[in-house]
């Protein structure tokens, strides 16, 4: 039982706090698109940004194991856990069209709408997994506290 005392608090704590990270760095990119089509270099840039943190994000969630244990130790959570890991590539895509988007230079204000509406269906989509992500973890916490069900 080695294991379940040496990671449950840890990863949970970790997962939760790189979760309110990209949070932050949602709202950050939001608030680019509030501005005029000029300002498509800033949304870029904020997008790439984030970019680069949920890549890091993704891999240590599938190098770290946090899932993977979840799947060992408790089977009823591997179907959860394989497709909470199988959105990722399927994020970072729905963000790199979105970044192609935006590199056209003089993006006509139709397209820079479009762009913005584009980020809140993935915003929406990236909120919806780490939810998902944060209740397969806590459910292996609980089951583990004795508390699942
Ligand atoms: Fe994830
Ligand atoms: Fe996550």
């Amino acid at each position: 039982m080695a294991a379940i005392d040496r990671t449950d608090p840890v990863i949970m704590g970790h997962l939760l706090a790189q979760h309110r990270e990209l949070h932050d760095l949602l709202v950050e990119a939001r608030g680019a698109f509030e501005s005029p089509p000029r300002e498509a270099e800033l949304a870029r840039g904020r997008l790439e940004r984030l970019r680069e943190h949920l890549a890091r994000h993704f891999a240590q969630e599938e190098e770290g194991g946090f899932l993977e244990e979840s799947l060992v130790r408790m089977p009823r959570l591997a179907a959860a856990a394989r497709d909470v890991v199988a959105e990722h590539p399927v994020l970072l895509a729905d963000l790199d069209r979105l970044l192609e988007r935006l590199a056209a230079r003089d993006i006509e204000s139709d397209s820079w709408r479009q762009a913005g509406h584009d980020f809140e269906a993935f915003a929406s989509r990236l909120l919806a997994h780490e939810r998902n992500e944060n209740a397969v973890v806590q459910d292996g916490y609980n089951e583990d506290l004795g508390l699942g069900d």
